[in-house]
């Protein structure tokens, strides 16, 4: 089976539209991680969860992985977070795209719930948006990706690892929605967890200098080099 898009488009041609507005808003800002590429791989992921599975919209499915993380497109996405502020947008946008109220809710609830923290996900399509995010870090190849969210969000690596080992945690303990998701992660979540805690206890208890500061190197500061914004760490 191919998990394309245009016969969704064809269907339903305000994809197409939803789609090129989100390629345009992701491009503008372009951030390291949450960027299109990443919504790409989530929508591919997403399509194959969906083929097994029964009564999915795919006028909300779509939509709402194209639009999940365009909160952090918006600079103050912090204060009541990316879920939030992107299905507020998103809301935004759909109602200018000839979308009914109930699919734009829909969507908006997709978006709000793919975290599992502003909301649960109650509906398959929010579901399998939920998976589709999850699986993206259930895999070795999230730690290289982890570089590119530390970069994004100015971040030390020990906040890093601090953030992303609980909400692993945090991920296992509520499990997969869908069963293809979980055939797909085939365990690698609890994987990854596993080697953030190696990394973070390596760090901790045999290399400090992976966290070692430029002030770390001087009894008295130098004026120049010591300040707020002067010393970002790892
Ligand atoms: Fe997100
Ligand atoms: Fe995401």
């Amino acid at each position: 089976m191919r998990y394309t898009l245009d016969s969704h488009v064809k269907r339903d041609p305000r994809i197409l539209s939803v789609y090129l507005e989100a390629r345009r808003l992701y491009g503008e800002k372009n951030p390291c991680h949450h960027n299109f590429h990443h919504v790409i791989r989530d929508l591919y992921r997403a399509l194959v969860i969906a083929a097994e599975e029964e009564s999915v919209n795919y006028s909300i499915l779509i939509p709402g992985v194209l639009l999940h993380d365009i909160g952090f497109c918006d600079p103050n996405f912090k204060r009541v977070g990316h879920d939030v502020t992107g299905a507020r947008l998103a809301q935004e946008l759909l109602a200018g795209l000839d979308y009914e109220e109930g699919t734009v809710e829909a969507i908006g609830h997709c978006i709000r719930a793919h975290k599992g923290k502003a909301e649960t996900p109650s509906t398959i399509e929010a579901k399998i948006l939920y998976d589709a995010d999850v699986l993206e870090k259930a895999g070795l190849t999230y730690l290289i990706l982890g570089g590119r969210i530390v970069c994004e969000f100015e971040e030390t690596i020990e906040d890093f690892l601090e953030r992303e080992i609980s909400d692993r945690a945090k991920e296992l303990k509520k499990g997969f929605y869908t069963r293809k998701a979980r055939e797909l992660d085939g365990g690698r979540l609890a994987q990854v967890k596993s080697l953030l805690s190696q990394t973070r206890k390596e760090i901790q208890q045999e290399r400090p200098d992976y966290q070692v500061r430029e002030s770390d190197l001087w009894e008295k500061p130098l004026p120049e080099a010591v300040g707020p914004g002067a010393e970002p760490g790892l």
